[in-house]
């Protein structure tokens, strides 16, 4: 059993009669909480709307639907993110085409999608990786350019902004994740931040079967309604129990920024002192939301990667290989080769560290410790 794991929720007590007042009010799936939460979210990421769903994969997927990507549409994405950023591309029936990322900050390289761009392409996915913005200015202007959508990826990036600008109020639409290993969490959970009222109320459509009335609509109707059903959709909705809990998340946001940017800055000072590992990229234009702690093993360290996340394993420290190469998946690998040199290296030399609001400095300091023994040239050779 680890001591330190690798997250953990930031979660005050409150919430569980939050929920239990969803449950008193006999309301449970998608309903007054679930929109009440919209609201708040929408405002939290200065998107003129926003619409929940099951998950950030749900999310994508409905994102790239409503824009029309299907069968025989190329989308570009990122290699190097979770596989749901692919998966949701599949799921819409199209074909995910991986583009290299910009060693420097793991995020989508936009010269590297623009190369990838064929008469197929419909959008462009950049991911938020980790919670540090893309380069959003340069995806929006490739996207104008070449007449293709973008959709972004951001799962991990709640609370992030770019040049002064929040995440979710820059592109038409932005999807997040509310997984507990995200930022804030509903348990499970997504939510689209969109601008444009007519792709708010597709996207409620299409997450509810493409049912003409809404649930509420038809609870608050004094006379008999018989919905309709005149395309073909899907089950998205969020519960009101999650809704409950993401508004209690949401108060406590800022907090949870304030307490991950304190500790990374803490690793980053430790680190420097370090010659054989290497610290993120904290970029001065950009607030990233620091999801997760990502650190380079350098070429010449005397542990490699792999090893050193077994060495701090066995002291009872939880860390995850950095984020994956979707390429080099079984399930994607036999797509067309790929030459992603810089997610290769990425996904082979990185490793993530213990990071979350709850972290204590002590916590925190022994990892810091045993991180210092076990990649010193010298400690190491002793
Ligand atoms: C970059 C990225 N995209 C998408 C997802 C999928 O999120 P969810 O689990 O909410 O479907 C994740 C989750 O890890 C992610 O990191």
């Amino acid at each position: 059993m680890n001591q330190i794991p690798i997250s953990k929720p930031y979660l005050t007590g409150d919430e569980g009669a939050a929920v239990a007042a969803v449950v008193a009010s006999g309301w449970v799936s998608q309903g007054p909480r679930v929109r009440e939460f919209e609201a708040a979210f929408a405002e939290r990421v200065g998107a003129a709307d926003a619409v929940a769903t099951t998950s950030c994969t749900t999310a994508l997927q409905l994102a790239l639907y409503v824009l029309g990507v299907g069968p025989g549409d190329e989308v570009i994405v990122p290699s190097l993110s979770f596989i749901a950023t692919a998966n949701a591309v599949w799921q819409c029936g199209a074909t995910p085409v991986f583009a290299d990322i910009d060693p420097r900050t793991y995020n989508l390289d936009p010269a590297a999608a623009e190369r990838a761009i064929t008469p197929r392409t419909k959008a462009i996915m950049p991911v938020h990786q980790v919670g540090l913005p893309a380069d959003m200015d340069a995806f929006l202007e490739l996207g104008r350019r070449h007449g293709v959508e973008i959709v972004e990826d951001a799962a991990c990036a709640i609370g992030a902004t770019y040049r002064g600008r929040p995440i979710g109020s820059l592109g038409p639409l932005a999807c997040f994740s509310l997984h507990p290993r995200k930022v804030i969490t509903t348990g499970e959970g997504g939510m689209i931040a969109v601008q444009d009222p007519k792709l708010a109320a597709r996207l409620r459509f299409l997450r509810q079967h493409a049912m003409d009335v809404s649930d509420l609509a038809r609870h608050s109707a004094d006379d008999v309604v018989i919905e309709r059903y005149p395309e073909r959709a899907w089950n998205f909705r969020m519960t009101d129990m999650q809704a409950a809990l993401g508004l209690c998340q949401l108060e406590v946001l800022d907090d949870i920024l304030a307490r991950r940017r304190r500790l990374a800055e803490r690793y980053t000072a430790a680190l420097d002192r370090l010659p054989t590992l290497h610290a993120p990229y904290d970029p001065p234009e950009s607030e990233r939301t620091w999801q997760s702690y990502c650190v380079r093993v350098d070429p010449a360290s005397p542990v490699e990667r792999t090893e050193l996340m077994r060495e701090l394993l066995g002291d009872g420290i939880a860390t995850r290989r950095g984020v994956m190469a979707i390429h080099q998946e079984d399930s994607y690998v036999a797509q067309r080769p790929y030459s992603l040199p810089h997610t290769d290296a990425a996904a082979a030399d990185v490793l993530m560290l213990p990071l979350y609001a709850g972290l204590t400095d002590a916590e925190q300091d022994f990892v810091i410790e045993r991180l210092v023994a076990h990649a010193t040239p010298l400690a190491a050779a002793a």
